[in-house]
Protein backbone atom coordinates (compact mmCIF):
# COMPACT_ATOMS: atom_id res chain seq x y z
CA UNK A 1 0.00 0.00 0.00
CA UNK A 2 1.40 3.51 -0.80
CA UNK A 3 1.05 6.29 1.31
CA UNK A 4 -1.43 7.07 4.44
CA UNK A 5 -0.23 9.92 6.53
CA UNK A 6 1.28 12.32 3.34
CA UNK A 7 -1.21 14.42 2.30
CA UNK A 8 -0.59 14.16 -1.62
CA UNK A 9 -4.53 13.40 -2.18
CA UNK A 10 -5.07 16.98 -3.75
CA UNK A 11 -3.33 18.56 -6.59
CA UNK A 12 -4.12 22.08 -6.48
CA UNK A 13 -2.74 25.75 -7.18
CA UNK A 14 0.86 23.68 -8.05
CA UNK A 15 0.65 21.80 -4.22
CA UNK A 16 0.05 18.91 -2.40
CA UNK A 17 -2.84 19.11 0.16
CA UNK A 18 -5.12 16.73 1.83
CA UNK A 19 -8.96 16.09 1.17
CA UNK A 20 -11.42 17.32 3.92
CA UNK A 21 -13.85 14.57 2.83
CA UNK A 22 -14.17 11.20 4.29
CA UNK A 23 -11.22 8.75 3.50
CA UNK A 24 -11.60 6.60 0.76
CA UNK A 25 -9.11 3.21 -0.44
CA UNK A 26 -8.46 2.86 -4.06
CA UNK A 27 -8.11 -0.94 -4.28
CA UNK A 28 -6.54 -3.65 -6.38
CA UNK A 29 -9.76 -5.47 -8.30
CA UNK A 30 -7.52 -8.85 -8.88
CA UNK A 31 -7.03 -9.29 -5.02
CA UNK A 32 -8.87 -7.08 -2.90
CA UNK A 33 -5.56 -5.27 -1.88
CA UNK A 34 -5.05 -1.75 -0.58
CA UNK A 35 -3.56 0.08 -3.38
CA UNK A 36 -3.50 3.72 -1.58
CA UNK A 37 -5.67 5.55 0.33
CA UNK A 38 -7.19 9.06 -0.27
CA UNK A 39 -9.82 11.47 1.26
CA UNK A 40 -12.49 13.00 -1.08
CA UNK A 41 -12.42 16.70 -2.16
CA UNK A 42 -15.06 18.26 -0.39
CA UNK A 43 -17.37 20.62 -2.04
CA UNK A 44 -15.15 23.22 -0.68
CA UNK A 45 -12.34 21.96 -1.87
CA UNK A 46 -13.25 21.54 -5.31
CA UNK A 47 -14.40 25.27 -5.05
CA UNK A 48 -10.94 25.89 -4.13
CA UNK A 49 -9.42 24.28 -7.23
CA UNK A 50 -11.74 25.77 -9.45
CA UNK A 51 -10.49 29.44 -7.96
CA UNK A 52 -6.89 28.33 -8.68
CA UNK A 53 -7.42 27.02 -12.53
CA UNK A 54 -9.43 31.01 -12.89
CA UNK A 55 -6.44 32.89 -11.36
CA UNK A 56 -4.34 30.69 -13.54
CA UNK A 57 -6.17 31.30 -16.65
CA UNK A 58 -5.46 35.16 -18.12
CA UNK A 59 -1.74 33.86 -17.75
CA UNK A 60 -1.88 30.60 -19.35
CA UNK A 61 -4.19 32.15 -22.58
CA UNK A 62 -1.73 34.74 -23.12
CA UNK A 63 1.23 32.08 -23.71
CA UNK A 64 1.93 30.55 -27.15
CA UNK A 65 0.76 27.58 -28.17
CA UNK A 66 4.19 26.38 -28.73
CA UNK A 67 5.01 27.63 -25.79
CA UNK A 68 2.34 25.90 -24.01
CA UNK A 69 2.46 23.12 -25.67
CA UNK A 70 6.48 22.82 -24.46
CA UNK A 71 4.66 21.87 -20.90
CA UNK A 72 2.82 18.74 -22.51
CA UNK A 73 6.17 17.89 -23.96
CA UNK A 74 7.81 17.50 -20.29
CA UNK A 75 4.80 14.99 -19.51
CA UNK A 76 5.66 13.15 -22.88
CA UNK A 77 9.32 12.67 -21.77
CA UNK A 78 7.46 11.60 -18.41
CA UNK A 79 4.60 9.03 -19.67
CA UNK A 80 7.96 7.36 -21.76
CA UNK A 81 9.82 6.97 -18.98
CA UNK A 82 7.40 5.50 -16.87
CA UNK A 83 5.33 3.69 -19.05
CA UNK A 84 6.22 0.59 -17.26
CA UNK A 85 5.61 1.62 -13.79
CA UNK A 86 2.40 3.23 -14.76
CA UNK A 87 1.25 0.54 -16.84
CA UNK A 88 1.67 -1.94 -14.13
CA UNK A 89 -0.21 0.49 -11.74
CA UNK A 90 -3.43 0.88 -14.66
CA UNK A 91 -2.96 -3.05 -14.51
CA UNK A 92 -3.13 -3.21 -10.73
CA UNK A 93 -5.92 -0.47 -10.18
CA UNK A 94 -8.31 -1.14 -12.62
CA UNK A 95 -7.81 -4.89 -13.46
CA UNK A 96 -7.01 -4.75 -17.25
CA UNK A 97 -4.66 -7.15 -18.28
CA UNK A 98 -0.69 -5.95 -18.24
CA UNK A 99 -0.28 -5.48 -22.29
CA UNK A 100 -3.70 -3.00 -21.79
CA UNK A 101 -2.20 -1.69 -19.53
CA UNK A 102 0.58 -0.64 -21.39
CA UNK A 103 -1.31 0.78 -24.34
CA UNK A 104 -3.04 2.84 -21.93
CA UNK A 105 -0.01 4.73 -21.52
CA UNK A 106 1.28 4.55 -24.84
CA UNK A 107 -2.49 5.90 -25.77
CA UNK A 108 -2.06 8.99 -23.52
CA UNK A 109 1.66 9.69 -24.91
CA UNK A 110 0.36 9.73 -28.66
CA UNK A 111 -2.43 11.87 -27.64
CA UNK A 112 -0.05 14.59 -25.41
CA UNK A 113 1.73 13.93 -29.18
CA UNK A 114 -1.35 14.70 -30.60
CA UNK A 115 -2.10 17.80 -29.24
CA UNK A 116 1.41 19.32 -28.67
CA UNK A 117 2.49 18.73 -32.10
CA UNK A 118 -0.69 20.24 -33.15
CA UNK A 119 0.61 23.78 -31.41
CA UNK A 120 3.25 24.25 -34.35
CA UNK A 121 0.74 23.28 -36.97
CA UNK A 122 -1.31 26.17 -38.62
CA UNK A 123 -4.58 27.28 -37.08
CA UNK A 124 -7.74 28.58 -38.25
CA UNK A 125 -8.81 29.62 -42.12
CA UNK A 126 -8.53 32.86 -43.86
CA UNK A 127 -11.76 33.25 -45.63
CA UNK A 128 -12.33 35.76 -48.60
CA UNK A 129 -14.12 39.34 -47.97
CA UNK A 130 -16.03 40.49 -51.06
CA UNK A 131 -14.70 43.47 -50.23
CA UNK A 132 -10.75 43.62 -52.03
CA UNK A 133 -9.64 45.75 -48.83
CA UNK A 134 -10.71 43.27 -46.07
CA UNK A 135 -8.81 40.46 -44.89
CA UNK A 136 -10.78 38.00 -42.60
CA UNK A 137 -9.88 34.97 -40.84
CA UNK A 138 -10.70 32.96 -38.04
CA UNK A 139 -9.10 33.08 -35.15
CA UNK A 140 -9.57 30.22 -31.52
CA UNK A 141 -9.78 31.73 -27.79
CA UNK A 142 -9.94 29.51 -25.07
CA UNK A 143 -13.03 29.07 -23.21
CA UNK A 144 -11.21 29.50 -20.13
CA UNK A 145 -11.94 27.01 -16.92
CA UNK A 146 -12.11 23.21 -18.57
CA UNK A 147 -13.79 20.54 -16.19
CA UNK A 148 -12.53 17.34 -16.97
CA UNK A 149 -14.58 14.18 -14.98
CA UNK A 150 -13.03 10.68 -16.29
CA UNK A 151 -13.80 6.93 -16.24
CA UNK A 152 -12.00 4.17 -14.39
CA UNK A 153 -11.37 2.08 -17.70
CA UNK A 154 -8.78 3.81 -19.35
CA UNK A 155 -7.73 5.84 -16.30
CA UNK A 156 -4.31 7.25 -18.14
CA UNK A 157 -5.45 7.59 -21.87
CA UNK A 158 -8.77 9.19 -21.17
CA UNK A 159 -7.62 11.84 -19.17
CA UNK A 160 -5.17 12.74 -21.64
CA UNK A 161 -7.95 13.08 -23.88
CA UNK A 162 -9.33 15.80 -22.24
CA UNK A 163 -6.49 17.51 -20.74
CA UNK A 164 -3.49 17.36 -23.27
CA UNK A 165 -6.08 19.57 -25.69
CA UNK A 166 -7.82 21.81 -23.33
CA UNK A 167 -4.58 23.06 -22.03
CA UNK A 168 -2.84 23.57 -25.04
CA UNK A 169 -5.34 25.67 -26.60
CA UNK A 170 -4.84 27.70 -23.65
CA UNK A 171 -7.84 26.69 -20.79
CA UNK A 172 -7.04 25.78 -17.18
CA UNK A 173 -8.00 22.48 -15.80
CA UNK A 174 -9.87 21.19 -13.04
CA UNK A 175 -9.43 17.51 -13.28
CA UNK A 176 -11.63 14.58 -11.48
CA UNK A 177 -10.02 11.11 -11.71
CA UNK A 178 -12.64 8.21 -11.06
CA UNK A 179 -12.80 7.42 -8.08
CA UNK A 180 -11.31 3.62 -8.49
CA UNK A 181 -8.64 4.64 -10.04
CA UNK A 182 -6.94 7.78 -8.29
CA UNK A 183 -3.65 6.52 -7.75
CA UNK A 184 -3.31 6.61 -11.68
CA UNK A 185 -4.75 10.44 -10.96
CA UNK A 186 -1.95 10.75 -8.69
CA UNK A 187 1.14 10.00 -10.90
CA UNK A 188 -0.39 11.84 -13.94
CA UNK A 189 -0.46 15.11 -11.50
CA UNK A 190 3.03 14.31 -10.55
CA UNK A 191 4.09 13.57 -14.14
CA UNK A 192 2.86 17.36 -14.95
CA UNK A 193 4.14 18.80 -11.52
CA UNK A 194 7.77 17.12 -12.65
CA UNK A 195 7.53 18.80 -16.00
CA UNK A 196 6.69 22.44 -14.38
CA UNK A 197 3.34 23.01 -15.14
CA UNK A 198 3.10 26.84 -13.73
CA UNK A 199 0.63 26.57 -10.62
CA UNK A 200 -3.04 26.38 -11.10
CA UNK A 201 -3.29 25.45 -14.33
CA UNK A 202 -3.64 21.65 -13.42
CA UNK A 203 -5.83 21.07 -10.54
CA UNK A 204 -6.58 17.39 -9.32
CA UNK A 205 -9.06 16.22 -6.95
CA UNK A 206 -9.51 13.09 -5.91
CA UNK A 207 -13.24 11.49 -5.09
CA UNK A 208 -16.33 10.57 -6.38
CA UNK A 209 -20.01 11.87 -8.07
CA UNK A 210 -20.51 14.30 -5.39
CA UNK A 211 -17.09 16.30 -6.12
CA UNK A 212 -17.38 15.77 -10.59
CA UNK A 213 -21.07 17.80 -9.36
CA UNK A 214 -19.06 20.42 -7.59
CA UNK A 215 -17.29 20.61 -10.93
CA UNK A 216 -20.53 20.77 -12.97
CA UNK A 217 -22.46 22.92 -10.63
CA UNK A 218 -19.97 25.67 -10.45
CA UNK A 219 -20.38 28.37 -13.33
CA UNK A 220 -16.74 29.53 -13.33
CA UNK A 221 -16.13 25.94 -15.22
CA UNK A 222 -16.67 26.99 -18.70
CA UNK A 223 -16.72 24.06 -20.55
CA UNK A 224 -17.53 20.51 -18.45
CA UNK A 225 -15.65 17.31 -20.66
CA UNK A 226 -17.62 13.89 -19.38
CA UNK A 227 -16.46 10.21 -20.35
CA UNK A 228 -18.62 7.84 -18.71
CA UNK A 229 -21.95 6.34 -18.18
CA UNK A 230 -25.02 7.96 -19.94
CA UNK A 231 -27.06 8.19 -16.34
CA UNK A 232 -24.29 10.86 -15.43
CA UNK A 233 -23.63 12.31 -18.83
CA UNK A 234 -27.33 13.58 -19.55
CA UNK A 235 -27.58 15.28 -16.29
CA UNK A 236 -24.59 17.07 -16.83
CA UNK A 237 -26.21 17.85 -19.86
CA UNK A 238 -29.74 19.09 -18.67
CA UNK A 239 -27.93 20.62 -15.66
CA UNK A 240 -25.38 23.06 -18.41
CA UNK A 241 -28.59 23.32 -21.09
CA UNK A 242 -30.34 26.58 -18.77
CA UNK A 243 -26.81 27.90 -17.92
CA UNK A 244 -25.43 30.63 -20.57
CA UNK A 245 -21.81 30.23 -21.81
CA UNK A 246 -21.79 26.91 -20.34
CA UNK A 247 -20.90 23.99 -22.51
CA UNK A 248 -19.55 20.05 -22.57
CA UNK A 249 -18.87 17.17 -24.40
CA UNK A 250 -19.66 13.96 -23.33
CA UNK A 251 -18.95 10.20 -24.44
CA UNK A 252 -21.49 7.75 -22.52
CA UNK A 253 -21.00 4.21 -24.03
CA UNK A 254 -23.08 2.26 -26.29
CA UNK A 255 -24.50 -1.06 -26.87
CA UNK A 256 -22.54 -1.98 -29.69
CA UNK A 257 -22.55 -4.43 -32.14
CA UNK A 258 -20.64 -6.47 -34.58
CA UNK A 259 -22.89 -7.52 -37.81
CA UNK A 260 -21.44 -10.84 -39.68
CA UNK A 261 -23.24 -11.09 -42.89
CA UNK A 262 -23.24 -14.30 -45.03
CA UNK A 263 -20.64 -12.94 -47.27
CA UNK A 264 -18.15 -12.79 -44.03
CA UNK A 265 -14.81 -14.65 -43.33
CA UNK A 266 -15.31 -16.38 -40.21
CA UNK A 267 -11.55 -16.29 -39.72
CA UNK A 268 -12.08 -12.33 -39.62
CA UNK A 269 -14.95 -12.52 -37.89
CA UNK A 270 -14.34 -14.90 -35.39
CA UNK A 271 -11.23 -12.96 -33.68
CA UNK A 272 -13.08 -9.56 -34.20
CA UNK A 273 -15.93 -10.76 -31.94
CA UNK A 274 -14.02 -12.04 -29.64
CA UNK A 275 -11.94 -9.30 -28.93
CA UNK A 276 -14.91 -6.76 -29.54
CA UNK A 277 -16.66 -8.49 -26.72
CA UNK A 278 -14.08 -9.87 -24.09
CA UNK A 279 -10.96 -7.23 -24.16
CA UNK A 280 -11.08 -5.32 -20.90
CA UNK A 281 -13.71 -7.97 -19.58
CA UNK A 282 -16.38 -6.01 -22.12
CA UNK A 283 -15.32 -2.80 -19.84
CA UNK A 284 -14.72 -0.80 -22.86
CA UNK A 285 -17.60 2.14 -24.03
CA UNK A 286 -16.67 0.32 -27.55
CA UNK A 287 -17.06 -3.20 -26.47
CA UNK A 288 -19.68 -5.47 -28.48
CA UNK A 289 -22.49 -6.96 -25.98
CA UNK A 290 -24.27 -7.65 -29.54
CA UNK A 291 -23.36 -10.22 -32.40
CA UNK A 292 -25.81 -9.94 -35.36
CA UNK A 293 -25.08 -12.99 -37.92
CA UNK A 294 -26.64 -13.92 -40.70
CA UNK A 295 -28.22 -17.62 -40.55
CA UNK A 296 -26.38 -18.72 -43.80
CA UNK A 297 -23.01 -18.45 -41.22
CA UNK A 298 -24.64 -18.75 -37.93
CA UNK A 299 -24.10 -22.42 -36.86
CA UNK A 300 -20.78 -22.06 -37.92
CA UNK A 301 -20.11 -18.82 -36.43
CA UNK A 302 -21.81 -19.56 -33.22
CA UNK A 303 -19.69 -22.79 -33.03
CA UNK A 304 -16.44 -21.12 -33.19
CA UNK A 305 -17.26 -18.27 -30.84
CA UNK A 306 -18.71 -20.95 -28.17
CA UNK A 307 -15.70 -22.69 -28.51
CA UNK A 308 -13.52 -19.32 -27.81
CA UNK A 309 -15.34 -17.70 -25.22
CA UNK A 310 -15.09 -21.39 -23.49
CA UNK A 311 -11.28 -21.30 -23.14
CA UNK A 312 -10.64 -17.37 -23.54
CA UNK A 313 -7.94 -17.47 -20.58
CA UNK A 314 -9.27 -15.26 -17.36
CA UNK A 315 -6.28 -14.50 -14.90
CA UNK A 316 -4.05 -12.50 -12.97
CA UNK A 317 -3.79 -8.79 -15.07
CA UNK A 318 0.43 -9.31 -14.20
CA UNK A 319 0.88 -12.47 -16.01
CA UNK A 320 1.06 -12.41 -20.09
CA UNK A 321 -0.81 -15.26 -20.62
CA UNK A 322 -4.04 -13.72 -19.69
CA UNK A 323 -6.32 -12.20 -21.86
CA UNK A 324 -9.17 -11.25 -19.24
CA UNK A 325 -8.56 -9.66 -15.70
CA UNK A 326 -11.52 -8.94 -12.96
CA UNK A 327 -14.45 -6.83 -13.50
CA UNK A 328 -13.18 -3.52 -11.68
CA UNK A 329 -15.83 -3.99 -8.50
CA UNK A 330 -18.47 -5.61 -6.60
CA UNK A 331 -21.04 -3.32 -8.09
CA UNK A 332 -19.62 -4.54 -11.66
CA UNK A 333 -20.79 -8.36 -10.83
CA UNK A 334 -23.54 -7.35 -9.59
CA UNK A 335 -24.90 -5.66 -12.22
CA UNK A 336 -23.66 -8.10 -14.62
CA UNK A 337 -24.93 -11.13 -12.83
CA UNK A 338 -28.36 -9.54 -13.19
CA UNK A 339 -28.52 -8.80 -16.80
CA UNK A 340 -27.45 -12.95 -17.22
CA UNK A 341 -30.42 -13.40 -15.26
CA UNK A 342 -32.35 -11.15 -17.15
CA UNK A 343 -31.03 -12.81 -20.70
CA UNK A 344 -32.39 -15.76 -19.32
CA UNK A 345 -36.05 -14.47 -18.12
CA UNK A 346 -36.44 -12.93 -21.64
CA UNK A 347 -35.71 -16.04 -22.99
CA UNK A 348 -32.06 -16.32 -24.44
CA UNK A 349 -30.50 -19.84 -24.84
CA UNK A 350 -27.42 -19.46 -22.64
CA UNK A 351 -24.44 -21.24 -24.95
CA UNK A 352 -21.78 -20.25 -21.97
CA UNK A 353 -22.29 -19.39 -18.76
CA UNK A 354 -18.95 -18.41 -16.71
CA UNK A 355 -20.21 -16.36 -14.47
CA UNK A 356 -19.21 -17.82 -11.24
CA UNK A 357 -15.60 -19.09 -12.06
CA UNK A 358 -14.31 -22.79 -10.74
CA UNK A 359 -11.90 -22.28 -7.91
CA UNK A 360 -9.15 -23.96 -9.94
CA UNK A 361 -9.73 -20.84 -12.51
CA UNK A 362 -8.97 -18.16 -10.37
CA UNK A 363 -5.30 -17.38 -9.70
CA UNK A 364 -3.72 -18.29 -6.47
CA UNK A 365 -4.27 -15.52 -3.30
CA UNK A 366 -6.73 -13.86 -5.52
CA UNK A 367 -9.56 -14.87 -4.44
CA UNK A 368 -10.87 -11.70 -2.78
CA UNK A 369 -10.68 -10.62 -7.11
CA UNK A 370 -14.22 -9.66 -8.69
CA UNK A 371 -13.82 -12.72 -11.21
CA UNK A 372 -15.95 -13.76 -13.88
CA UNK A 373 -15.94 -15.17 -17.02
CA UNK A 374 -17.95 -14.81 -20.50
CA UNK A 375 -21.29 -15.24 -20.41
CA UNK A 376 -22.98 -15.79 -24.13
CA UNK A 377 -26.47 -16.46 -25.60
CA UNK A 378 -28.93 -16.75 -28.28
CA UNK A 379 -31.50 -14.60 -28.71
CA UNK A 380 -34.17 -13.60 -31.36
CA UNK A 381 -33.95 -10.23 -31.99
CA UNK A 382 -36.85 -8.53 -30.11
CA UNK A 383 -36.95 -4.48 -29.82
CA UNK A 384 -38.60 -4.76 -26.41
CA UNK A 385 -35.73 -6.87 -24.95
CA UNK A 386 -34.08 -5.07 -22.04
CA UNK A 387 -31.33 -7.21 -22.33
CA UNK A 388 -30.66 -6.53 -25.70
CA UNK A 389 -30.67 -2.86 -25.18
CA UNK A 390 -29.18 -2.09 -22.32
CA UNK A 391 -25.47 -1.51 -21.59
CA UNK A 392 -23.91 -3.81 -19.19
CA UNK A 393 -20.06 -3.33 -19.03
CA UNK A 394 -18.94 -6.90 -18.85
CA UNK A 395 -18.38 -10.53 -20.88
CA UNK A 396 -21.93 -10.31 -21.86
CA UNK A 397 -22.86 -11.04 -25.44
CA UNK A 398 -25.54 -12.12 -27.36
CA UNK A 399 -25.73 -13.48 -30.59
CA UNK A 400 -28.57 -12.65 -32.72
CA UNK A 401 -29.13 -14.34 -35.84
CA UNK A 402 -30.74 -12.35 -38.92
CA UNK A 403 -32.26 -13.59 -42.23
CA UNK A 404 -32.29 -11.58 -45.59
CA UNK A 405 -30.13 -8.50 -46.91
CA UNK A 406 -27.55 -6.25 -45.16
CA UNK A 407 -30.38 -3.71 -44.27
CA UNK A 408 -32.27 -5.96 -41.88
CA UNK A 409 -28.60 -6.23 -40.12
CA UNK A 410 -28.35 -2.14 -39.88
CA UNK A 411 -31.95 -2.48 -38.67
CA UNK A 412 -31.63 -4.49 -35.79
CA UNK A 413 -28.11 -2.73 -34.88
CA UNK A 414 -29.71 0.32 -35.07
CA UNK A 415 -33.07 -0.34 -32.78
CA UNK A 416 -31.28 0.74 -29.72
CA UNK A 417 -30.62 4.16 -28.11
CA UNK A 418 -27.32 3.79 -28.05
CA UNK A 419 -24.72 4.46 -31.10
CA UNK A 420 -20.98 4.44 -30.01
CA UNK A 421 -19.37 2.20 -31.89
CA UNK A 422 -19.83 -0.63 -34.83
CA UNK A 423 -18.45 -3.09 -36.91
CA UNK A 424 -19.54 -5.43 -40.04
CA UNK A 425 -17.26 -8.39 -41.27
CA UNK A 426 -17.76 -9.24 -44.86
CA UNK A 427 -16.45 -9.72 -47.90
CA UNK A 428 -18.94 -7.81 -50.17
CA UNK A 429 -17.74 -3.64 -50.86
CA UNK A 430 -21.36 -3.13 -51.28
CA UNK A 431 -22.78 -4.25 -47.82
CA UNK A 432 -19.78 -2.34 -45.91
CA UNK A 433 -20.45 0.58 -47.84
CA UNK A 434 -23.94 0.17 -46.79
CA UNK A 435 -23.20 -0.13 -43.10
CA UNK A 436 -20.81 2.86 -43.52
CA UNK A 437 -23.34 4.71 -44.88
CA UNK A 438 -26.37 4.26 -42.92
CA UNK A 439 -25.12 2.98 -39.37
CA UNK A 440 -25.87 5.10 -36.91
CA UNK A 441 -23.02 5.33 -34.90
CA UNK A 442 -19.55 7.54 -34.22
CA UNK A 443 -16.98 4.83 -34.83
CA UNK A 444 -17.80 2.42 -37.39
CA UNK A 445 -15.10 -0.33 -38.82
CA UNK A 446 -15.45 -2.80 -41.45
CA UNK A 447 -13.26 -6.39 -40.58
CA UNK A 448 -12.23 -4.99 -37.35
CA UNK A 449 -13.54 -5.36 -33.91
CA UNK A 450 -15.43 -2.31 -32.89
CA UNK A 451 -12.57 -1.60 -30.15
CA UNK A 452 -9.11 -0.04 -30.82
CA UNK A 453 -9.63 3.65 -32.44
CA UNK A 454 -6.50 5.54 -32.86
CA UNK A 455 -6.10 9.06 -30.56
CA UNK A 456 -6.20 11.22 -34.01
CA UNK A 457 -9.94 9.74 -34.70
CA UNK A 458 -12.67 11.85 -33.25
CA UNK A 459 -13.86 9.55 -30.29
CA UNK A 460 -17.84 10.01 -29.66
CA UNK A 461 -21.60 8.67 -30.41
CA UNK A 462 -24.23 9.71 -31.49
CA UNK A 463 -27.98 9.35 -29.94
CA UNK A 464 -27.58 8.45 -26.29
CA UNK A 465 -23.91 8.10 -26.27
CA UNK A 466 -22.88 11.09 -26.14
CA UNK A 467 -23.07 14.88 -27.77
CA UNK A 468 -19.49 15.84 -29.35
CA UNK A 469 -16.41 14.25 -28.87
CA UNK A 470 -14.24 14.64 -26.51
CA UNK A 471 -11.23 13.49 -27.79
CA UNK A 472 -8.15 15.06 -30.53
CA UNK A 473 -9.56 17.54 -32.87
CA UNK A 474 -12.97 17.61 -32.17
CA UNK A 475 -12.20 18.49 -28.55
CA UNK A 476 -11.30 21.90 -30.07
CA UNK A 477 -14.65 22.70 -30.50
CA UNK A 478 -16.10 22.13 -27.15
CA UNK A 479 -12.75 24.07 -25.43
CA UNK A 480 -12.55 26.89 -27.42
CA UNK A 481 -14.27 30.11 -28.90
CA UNK A 482 -14.22 30.83 -32.80
CA UNK A 483 -13.79 34.63 -33.22
CA UNK A 484 -13.95 35.54 -37.15
CA UNK A 485 -11.95 38.51 -37.48
CA UNK A 486 -11.80 41.29 -40.13
CA UNK A 487 -9.46 43.68 -41.13
CA UNK A 488 -9.52 47.05 -43.21
CA UNK A 489 -6.83 47.97 -44.51
CA UNK A 490 -8.19 50.46 -46.89
CA UNK A 491 -8.50 54.18 -45.05
CA UNK A 492 -12.16 54.45 -46.67
CA UNK A 493 -14.75 52.19 -44.77
CA UNK A 494 -16.55 49.77 -47.79
CA UNK A 495 -19.51 47.34 -46.82
CA UNK A 496 -20.74 44.03 -47.44
CA UNK A 497 -23.62 43.11 -48.79
CA UNK A 498 -24.02 46.33 -51.26
CA UNK A 499 -24.67 47.93 -47.84
CA UNK A 500 -24.43 52.07 -47.97
CA UNK A 501 -21.20 53.01 -45.98
CA UNK A 502 -22.33 56.88 -46.54
CA UNK A 503 -23.27 58.84 -43.28
CA UNK A 504 -26.24 61.19 -44.25
CA UNK A 505 -27.64 63.90 -42.37
CA UNK A 506 -30.47 66.40 -42.04
CA UNK A 507 -30.01 69.23 -44.67
C1 LIG B 1 -13.56 3.19 -24.04
O1 LIG B 1 -14.14 2.41 -24.75
O2 LIG B 1 -13.97 3.40 -22.89
O3 LIG B 1 -11.12 2.69 -29.08
C2 LIG B 1 -12.35 3.88 -24.55
C3 LIG B 1 -10.70 2.07 -28.09
C4 LIG B 1 -9.76 2.78 -27.15
C5 LIG B 1 -10.49 3.68 -26.22
C6 LIG B 1 -11.67 3.03 -25.57
N1 LIG B 1 -8.82 3.55 -27.91
O4 LIG B 1 -11.01 0.93 -27.86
Amino acid sequence: MVHATEPFDQYVDGGWVAGEGVPFESTNPATGETIARFEHASTADVARAIGAARDAADEWRRRSYVDRAEVLWGVFAELRERKDELGEIVSRECGKEISEGLADIEEAAHMVEWAAGNARHPHGDVVPSEIASKDAYMRRRPRGVVGCITPWNFPVAIPFWHMAVALVEGNTVIWKPAEQTPYCGRIVAEMFDDAGVPPGVLNVVQGDGEAGAAIVDDDRVDTVLFTGSAAVGHSIDETLGGRPGRDCALEMGGKNAVVVTEAADLDIAVPSAVLSAFKTTGQRCVSAERLIVHEDVYDDFRDRFVDAAERIAVGDPLDDATFMGPLIDADGVAKFREYNALAREEGATVLVDRAELAADEIPDGHDAGHWVGPFVYEMAYDPESRVLSEEVFGPHVALIPYRGSVERAVEIHDAVDYGLAGAIISEDYRQLNYYRDEAAVGLAYANLPCIGAEVQLPFGGVGKSGKGAPSAREVIEAVTERTAWTLNNARDIEMAQGLSAELRFEE
